[in-house]
């Protein structure tokens, strides 16, 4: 299969570096040609407790991604991974428009918060859109990857879709994608029940990612002072007062879902911070944003998530040292 990994930061180069030593065809798309460059020179090393996967440099094709549509024009893939972060989808959007023959594009799309996959369907009607949600960590540091542990990743489609265009779901495809990413290492299964896990995951996200980016702490440490949790706690209450008025129900205990996901994770800097460490764009548009924009729809207030929303917006532009 060939597979088209956009977006070379921790989580694509840790699926495709897996996939590519399970034998399947990987193609890097990387914001630089230096970053091409570089994971031609060096190959990529994931390590994972005790067990280390390395594809060596002959093996990698990296290539910046405003050649992407050269080459899909020539040779078109089956899949395209897109892990870049919500706040590159649109330069995305705007490359792939140009492309022949978009019936075949297949996208499983990894990004936090909402949003994504409307637009994504918006401009590009005929391909087949997949929501992957992973509660898969990882580190880059150069072409090194560490795997904190093994995740889940589930795949499906959103019924978001629907509406936008009556595309035929061909289940099947997605079938031989969670295949495929089964037999490379990930524990991947089809879910029927996609947008719960979505709003189940931006819950999460809503709460730990600002929090973490603000106190610039690991998500561990959310529970270890009780002024932590408690901040964690308002906003998490008040998503769900949002969550509760649309009619979204998730099963479990969601707080306990939270705190469990502070403690896997508890040594990972979570992607908010990640961004503000490195003075880029955060996905608190999507993530705190999208739970504003929804409160606003049934007039609720959400003061918690507002004040980190414009905290975080503060922070962005300078960036911290
Ligand atoms: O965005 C992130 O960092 C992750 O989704 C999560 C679950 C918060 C773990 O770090």
């Amino acid at each position: 299969m060939i597979i088209d990994v956009v977006g070379a930061g921790s989580l694509g180069l840790l699926y495709g570096g897996k996939l590519q030593a399970a034998g399947e065809c990987v193609r890097f798309w990387t914001r630089t040609s230096e970053q091409a460059d570089q994971l031609k020179q060096n190959g990529i090393t994931i390590t994972q407790s005790d067990e280390e996967t390395y594809v060596k440099p002959d093996e990698i094709q990296a290539n910046p991604i405003s050649q992407l549509t050269n080459h899909w024009n020539k040779k078109p893939g089956d899949w395209i991974l897109l892990t870049v972060k919500q706040t590159h989808v649109e330069d995305f959007i705007e490359m792939m428009a140009t492309l022949e023959g978009q019936q075949h594009i297949k996208i499983a799309c990894y990004q936090n918060g909402l949003g994504h996959l409307e637009k994504l369907q918006a401009a590009l009607p005929q391909t087949l859109l997949c929501s992957a949600i992973t509660t898969e960590g990882a580190k880059r540091s150069g072409d090194q990857v560490y795997r904190a542990g093994s995740g889940e990743t589930q795949l499906g489609w959103s019924n978001a879709l629907a509406t936008v265009n009556e595309i035929i779901i061909e289940e099947q495809q997605i079938f031989t994608l969670a295949k495929v990413l089964r037999q490379a290492g990930f524990d991947c299964t089809v879910s029927n029940e996609i947008d719960k896990l979505i709003y189940r995951k931006l819950l999460i996200n809503a709460v730990i990612n600002p929090l973490t980016a603000i106190w610039r702490i690991p998500n561990g440490e959310l529970l270890h002072k009780i002024e932590r949790v408690r901040m964690m706690r308002q906003l998490y209450d008040e998503a769900l007062t949002v969550y509760r008025a649309m009619g979204v129900q998730l099963q479990g205990d969601l707080w306990e879902q939270i705190e469990g996901v502070c403690q896997a994770t508890a040594s990972n800097t979570s992607s908010m911070l990640a961004d503000i460490l490195h003075k880029r764009t955060t996905e608190v548009e999507s993530i705190n944003g999208s739970i504003i924009r929804m409160a606003k729809q049934f007039n609720l207030k959400v003061p918690t998530h507002e004040m980190l929303f414009h905290l975080i917006q503060g922070m962005q532009s300078e960036g911290v040292s």
